[in-house]
């Protein structure tokens, strides 16, 4: 397995890029735009022309630039440099995959989506590391165990899970699968113990830190393989980002939580009632932050916590009476023509956001490529050789991001 990538070179590149356009992807158009004045987001009075064009853009037009389209010639050439430029740093080799057989046990009860991710990463590591080097693949953060199944085909499988409920699943499917899985019901931030010269150990969407874990824990205990995809970078102890590796403490973009809670906002496309939904909620939060903001005679927002589902089916004013009481809130009486009205301003303010959203969604991948590629030059700087890569689709998963590790 030969590294591909340049780490400390591309470390230094991401770095430059988001030092260089902070202004751009640290305020958040939703909550960080002032409601009563028209001054718009700080970056809006010194690139007005970029601002200008994307508020006029329609809806379609908007989803399409989220999703990693070019923009249309007409375009400032200011968006089509930061599409090339966020593009290009942000790209990484499709790793190679060895096509393997699963039997329909060893995918019982797993979600579609959940075991295309689940086949692209064992068929990943088969096609790059000597996966006969381990006796026991340990599954960190397994939940189930669908990885440590398919990774039982070939060899024994150990599942660290915190859930007492899911280990036992993970064992029950296995035995039903018919193949060697055992579980761990306990926190993998006390693995050192478990580790040792025989394993190898795999983390299919192990939350922010608990990857970290898993890396500072291969590396203190000489292990042999490491495969790691990771998610939720934001899932973090710390409210700052502290890089892993020599090179990225080097080259640190100083990203704030967040900030890292912006790689989480790609999604796969939701089913439309979903998406119906979510705007729905949206479209209500908004409204009751322009309604506080009013009652309270200041133009900040305040955070909100989430809300239970059946709210939102609620009309506007039972939402809104729901929640102040909830937060104990003093809010006036709403009349009808008053929330119809909060809600016209709130589509507005969405509409824009979303618009506006497009130049900051053009970081969510340098920011999440940077993260990986931190944690490769750490795993590297131990002495382990790596490589970095997509194991899988975006459609089949958004955190797709592999990074493998041997020695
Ligand atoms: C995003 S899920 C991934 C599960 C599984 N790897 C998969 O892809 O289906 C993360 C899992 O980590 C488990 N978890 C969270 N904190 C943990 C900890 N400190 N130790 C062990 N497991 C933990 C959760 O219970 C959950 O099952």
């Amino acid at each position: 397995m030969a590294t591909q990538l340049d780490l400390a070179s591309r470390l230094q590149q991401l770095s430059a890029l988001l030092s260089e356009h902070r202004q751009l992807w640290v305020p958040r158009p939703l909550t960080d735009r002032p409601a009563f004045d028209r001054s718009g987001l700080p970056w809006e009075r010194t690139l007005p022309s970029l601002a200008h064009y994307l508020l006029t853009l329609g809806e379609n037009e908007v989803d399409r630039l989220k999703h990693g389209g070019c923009p249309e010639a007409a375009a400032p050439a200011l968006l089509h440099d930061l599409v090339e430029c966020t593009q290009r740093l942000s790209a990484l080799p499709r790793l190679p995959r060895r096509r393997q057989h699963f039997s329909s046990r060893v995918a019982f009860g797993v979600p579609l989506r959940k075991w295309q991710q689940v086949e692209a990463f064992v068929e990943t590591v088969a096609a790059n590391v000597n996966a006969a080097r381990t006796e026991t693949w340990i599954d960190w953060c397994g939940g189930k165990g669908h990885l440590a199944r398919a990774l039982a085909v070939q060899q024994r499988a150990v599942v660290v899970e915190q859930q007492f409920d899911l280990a036992r699943s993970a064992v029950m499917l296995g035995r039903r699968a018919d193949v060697d899985v055992a579980a761990v019901a306990g926190d993998v931030r006390h693995a050192p113990l478990w580790l040792g010269e025989q394993l190898g150990a795999c983390a299919l969407h192990a939350c922010g830190e608990l990857g970290d874990a898993l890396l500072r824990c291969a590396v203190a205990s000489d292990l042999p393989l490491l495969a790691l995809a990771p998610c939720c970078p934001h899932r973090v102890a710390d409210e700052r980002h502290r890089p892993l590796s020599q090179a990225g403490q080097g080259h640190d973009p100083q990203l704030e939580r967040v900030a890292l809670r912006l790689v989480g906002f790609a999604e796969v496309a939701a089913p439309r009632r979903i998406r119906r939904r979510r705007r729905r909620e949206t479209l209500y939060r908004v409204a009751f932050d322009l309604l506080w903001r009013e009652t309270r005679g200041e133009d900040r927002y305040r955070t909100l916590p989430p809300v239970p589902v059946a709210w939102v089916r609620e009309p506007f004013a039972d939402f809104a009476g729901q929640l102040a009481k909830w937060q104990q809130i003093d809010l006036p009486r709403l009349s009808a023509s008053r929330c119809a009205r909060l809600l016209e301003r709130a589509k507005q303010r969405v509409d824009q956001a979303e618009a506006l959203g497009v130049v900051r969604a053009l970081f969510r991948r340098p920011i999440e490529v940077y993260l990986a590629l931190d944690r490769a030059a750490f795993v590297e700087q131990a002495g382990m050789e790596t490589a970095v890569g997509t194991f899988c689709p975006a459609v089949v998963t958004p955190r797709n991001i592999m990074l493998l590790g041997h020695r």
